[in-house]
């Protein structure tokens, strides 16, 4: 017989807290996320993608995961992770310079821990947004050249922001569309890389060059993944101006301040 013990509620709360957060274990996050970009570059699906119970969705669409452009084989030219262990998920940014068939994508993918451990992690829900040819300012290797000359590596301990202070650097930027109070914590130097166009600034506000003052409809719908190891957030929302299109919008923020902004939306023929 299975013996009870009753604890009072906040007893429990407080018990379950520490699991309830950092159950997802780093190593094995980033295990999952190598199946991930295994399955994109082989085109075969890794076993852990296959339980009939994932979700998946792709610009913002449910689909098979069999139907999906994961299950075709891509040869990646660059790949870039970010993990957010308290959120149990990834995201990762795939870029593919060939010519015939080009594309940047970004994909969360959100884990369920098994058992307490969280050393065996089960995919729940896999939301991708791809971009190709006629979607907003596409150019996959203007995408990868810039890319590869930023440096996002990771950071020391002391030198993190909290999750609170990277989401906060994050919305402000994504409210510039329909709020003309947000106000952005520029760094500087800064850049921007929109699609494949890059803006650069020596001086926090020359970055914000071109960006809209609160006239334009609101990025809803927003999903985060988290990393402050390396300063990372990844924004993934509906965005007002194009439509309510799938947008990836990545940010590197260190001090607080925002130095790059990575912006990917599957806008099709919808003019942003
Ligand atoms: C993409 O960008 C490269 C520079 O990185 C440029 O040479 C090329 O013409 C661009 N392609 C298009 C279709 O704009
Ligand atoms: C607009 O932004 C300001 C400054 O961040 C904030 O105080 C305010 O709550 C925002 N308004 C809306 C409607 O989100
Ligand atoms: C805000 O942007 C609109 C549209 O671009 C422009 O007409 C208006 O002058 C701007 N307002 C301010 C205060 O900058």
């Amino acid at each position: 017989m299975v013996r009870q013990v009753f604890l009072p509620a906040t007893t429990l709360v407080a018990l379950l807290l520490p699991t309830a957060l950092g159950s997802c274990q780093w190593s094995v996050l980033r295990m999952n996320s190598d199946s991930y970009i295994e399955s994109q570059a082989s085109g075969e699906l890794d076993p852990s993608f296959l339980p009939s119970s994932i979700k998946y969705t792709e610009n913002d669409r449910s689909l098979p995961i069999k139907s999906g452009l994961i299950s075709r084989p891509l040869k990646l030219d660059h790949t870039h992770v970010i993990i957010d262990q308290t959120g149990c998920a990834i995201h990762a940014n795939l870029i593919v310079t060939s010519p015939s068939n080009p594309y940047v994508v970004a994909t969360h993918i959100y884990y369920t821990p098994r058992g307490s451990t969280g050393s065996a992690l089960d995919v729940s829900l896999v939301d991708t947004i791809v971009t190709t040819t006629g979607d907003y300012n596409f150019n996959a290797s203007a995408t990868l050249a810039h890319f590869s000359s930023e440096d996002w590596s990771s950071l020391s301990r002391t030198k993190q922001d909290t999750r609170e202070t990277l989401q906060a650097a994050a919305d402000a930027y994504l409210d510039l569309w329909s709020n003309s109070s947000a106000i952005v914590p520029w760094g500087a130097p800064c850049a921007r890389l929109e699609g494949g166009e890059y803006v650069t600034g020596t001086a926090g506000e020359e970055c914000a060059k071109g960006l809209p003052n609160g006239t334009q409809p609101a990025n809803t719908n927003r999903r985060y993944v988290i990393d402050e190891t390396v300063g990372a957030v990844s924004v993934f929302s509906s965005f007002g101006s194009a439509g309510g299109a799938p947008d990836s919008h990545e940010f590197r923020v260190l001090d607080g301040k925002v130095k790059y902004v990575h912006r990917i939306t599957a806008s099709g023929s919808v003019d942003v």
